[in-house]
Formats: structure tokens, C-alpha cells, sequence
């Protein structure tokens, strides 16, 4: 017996067969894993191979996002909307709302006493203040006041509602685990708040607005006479982390013999465990100081770094992008990255990271570069 699928087509009438075959392929919403783009010519292949990824990129804050922040918010009211934020869409994953694979970051601008309605999602988010004093956060019952440098936590399935209580415009920037929680279909939204079985258009305040620092704030000491499970669980229950307790242990370190791939990496946890503030994502202030060149290190967890104060550069693959306050730049995981100080203060970064997700499936990986040019396992 020969093989039942020895093929007696050979040069164009074999391509002309495999071309059939590939359209049928498509038709029926199947893939050809073997595909070779030498195979034959079929655009539709190439393209599948060629899949979306994303690309390192930098958003100018000064360039790109604050004039159309102020134009946002001539042109749309509050009345017109729930939210009014800019989405930074990463080129290589367009039009997928992803500024990496797993994280998006938003922009916002609120007018001087403007509050939004109370929603909920599955999504987890924090709110990092980079102008005003009195940025506004409610979340379950606690109404946080916010200015730059500090984060806000809405964890996912969490009421909130945002805006500004000062006098001043108030921009803020957040960050999502939209993209991820879009990929595994659990994406849910809910905007129909009540209290008392009555819709509600604002949050009552339920705590008062130091409880985060009030009951967390100390660190290494645990409450026990308070309930932690704040409407959610495998959340931080902090919901405030502010800045100046942040940059002044910066500022305690700064003489440290500092790991050389990071600088100074500070992580904000949940106070009750250590770990992460989120299962999906984590954030991190980093210190770079005058003068100081990083060395590389390349992680399979992707970033969103934004500078806070100072200003600088970073290296992605040897491609320079500039830090300059407030930009965010993507870092997708598997890049080789090195950050340099070359300003005249110290740079600081605020950095999101979905390294949870990542440690949570067995997939995170971290490389460094000694400065002899070795590769040195860094987990
Ligand atoms: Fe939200």
C-alpha cells in the first residue's frame, strides 16, 4: 500500500492547490499553523503571522496629551458625559484600547467643582494626581481628596466617583487592567447607583476621609477591631497612598548601595499582605539619580512609566525616548531598557507594572546585564 496522500501535483498546479485550500481554510474561520509565507503568496497569511504587538512608544505630555486635555474640556461638558478621558492607544495594538497588552493608560482634566456620577466595573484602577490640589475620589464611602504624587485605588467591582472639589483645573492620570480583563471576557460595567434602594447620583460618605491613612497608614501594625474586607476582596484596602511619605523614603535611600539594574524601587503594597495592590497589576516609585546610568535589565512584565519630577532618558533596545514630567512611555515586556539621569535633579518615575499577572501564570522572567556584558538571572 503507498501513502494514500502521496500528491501527483507538482509546480504551479500544487500552488494553485494550496491556494484553494488556504481560502477554504479562511473561509471556515480555521488557521494554518504550518503556513509559511514562502509557501505560497496569500496576504491573509502574512498577516496572521504577523499578529499585532506592541511597540515601544512615548506620549509627550507637553506635545501630545495638555492641549487637547483643555480642548476635552471646552468641547465636552460633564453634562455630556460620565467620563471624559484621553485612552493612550499603543500603535502597535490599535485600535485596541491598550497602551500595552495588558494596561491602558487615561488622561483627565476636571473643571473646578465638577463630580461624576458613581459607576462600578470589573476592571481594578488607580488615579495618580499630577495637577490640582483637590482632585476627588469616592470610593465605597470614602471621599478621597487627592493632589500630585498621590495614588488612588478603585479596586475592581468598587463604587467610585471622580472629579475635582477645588477652584482650579485638576488633571490626573490612571491606570487599567482593561486590556487583560477584556481578554479573558469579564469585562462588566455597572452605572446604576443607589443607596437605600433609591438611585443616587453622588456616594454618601460612609467613613471618614483620613480612614486610609487613619487605619493603615502607620505600616507594620494591624488593626483588629476593624473589618478589612472593604466590598471587595484580593484588593489593598489602603485606597490613598500619598506622595510625601513616598518621597521622603526616596530621599532617606538616596545614598543607598542601590540594586544597579532599578536605581531606588519603591512598591506600593497592600498593607495586610506585602504583596501587590492588585492581583493583575502593581506600582512602583523609582528614583534615578543624578548622574546615574541604570544598567540594562529585560523582564517579560510590561510597563507604563510616567515621570513624576526630574527629567531624562530611557533606552529600549538602544532606541532613546525622552522622560520629561507627566509623559508616559509603554515598555512591553522583553525589551532590553536602561534608564540615565542626565538632568540636573533627581528623576523620578511612577511606574505601573503587570508583573502579578505574569508571576501568577508562571511567567515572569527578569534579566540583567552586569556591566562586564554577562547575563545574570535576576528572580
Ligand atoms: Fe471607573
Amino acid at each position: 500500500m503507498g501513502n494514500p496522500h502521496e500528491l501527483k501535483l507538482t509546480g504551479p498546479a500544487k500552488e494553485a492547490a494550496l491556494r484553494d485550500m488556504y481560502a477554504e481554510i479562511g473561509a471556515r474561520n480555521m488557521f494554518p499553523f504550518w503556513a509559511k509565507s514562502s509557501d505560497v503568496e496569500h496576504d491573509e497569511i502574512r498577516q496572521l503571522m504577523n499578529g499585532p504587538k506592541p511597540l515601544p512608544f512615548r506620549w509627550s505630555y507637553k506635545d501630545d496629551i495638555e492641549s487637547l486635555l483643555h480642548r476635552s474640556a471646552q468641547l465636552v461638558t460633564t453634562g455630556d458625559t460620565d467620563r471624559r478621558s484621553l485612552i493612550l492607544i499603543n500603535p502597535g495594538l490599535a485600535p485596541r484600547r491598550a497602551s500595552v497588552s495588558t494596561l491602558y493608560t487615561a488622561y483627565r482634566l476636571n473643571d473646578p467643582n465638577e463630580i461624576m456620577p458613581p459607576h462600578r466595573h470589573t476592571a481594578s484602577a488607580i488615579r495618580f494626581g499630577l495637577t490640582g490640589a483637590k482632585n476627588f475620589t469616592g470610593v465605597e464611602g470614602e471621599d478621597i481628596t487627592f493632589g500630585p504624587g498621590d495614588m488612588v485605588l478603585t479596586p475592581r467591582d468598587t463604587w467610585h466617583n471622580h472629579g475635582n472639589v477645588g477652584d482650579e483645573p485638576a488633571i490626573n492620570l490612571s491606570v487599567l487592567d482593561y486590556p487583560l480583563v477584556e481578554n479573558l471576557n469579564a469585562l462588566a460595567f455597572d452605572h446604576d447607583y443607589k443607596e437605600g434602594g433609591v438611585a443616587a447620583k453622588k456616594q454618601t460618605a460612609r467613613f471618614p476621609s483620613d480612614y486610609s491613612a487613619r487605619v493603615y497608614g502607620a505600616g507594620g501594625l494591624k488593626l483588629r477591631f476593624v473589618d478589612h474586607f472593604r466590598g471587595v476582596g484580593g484588593s489593598s484596602p489602603m485606597y490613598v497612598y500619598r506622595y510625601e511619605a513616598m518621597r521622603e523614603l526616596l530621599e532617606k535611600h538616596r545614598d543607598f548601595a542601590d540594586n544597579p539594574h532599578e536605581g531606588l524601587l519603591i512598591e506600593y503594597v497592600d498593607p495586610l499582605t506585602g504583596g501587590p495592590v492588585y492581583r493583575t497589576m502593581t506600582f512602583f516609585m523609582q528614583m534615578v539619580r543624578k548622574g546615574e546610568t541604570t544598567l540594562p535589565i529585560r523582564q517579560s512584565a510590561s510597563l507604563l512609566v510616567a515621570p513624576f519630577e526630574g527629567r531624562g532618558h530611557t533606552l529600549i533596545d538602544g532606541q532613546r525616548f525622552d522622560l520629561e514630567p507627566f509623559d508616559t512611555v509603554a515598555i512591553p515586556g522583553g525589551h532590553w531598557v536602561e534608564y540615565v539621569n542626565d538632568g540636573s535633579d533627581p528623576l523620578i518615575l511612577f511606574v505601573a507594572s503587570d508583573e502579578p499577572a505574569l508571576a501568577a501564570f508562571g511567567l515572569l522572567t527578569r534579566y540583567g546585564r552586569t556591566a562586564a556584558g554577562d547575563v545574570v538571572d535576576l528572580r
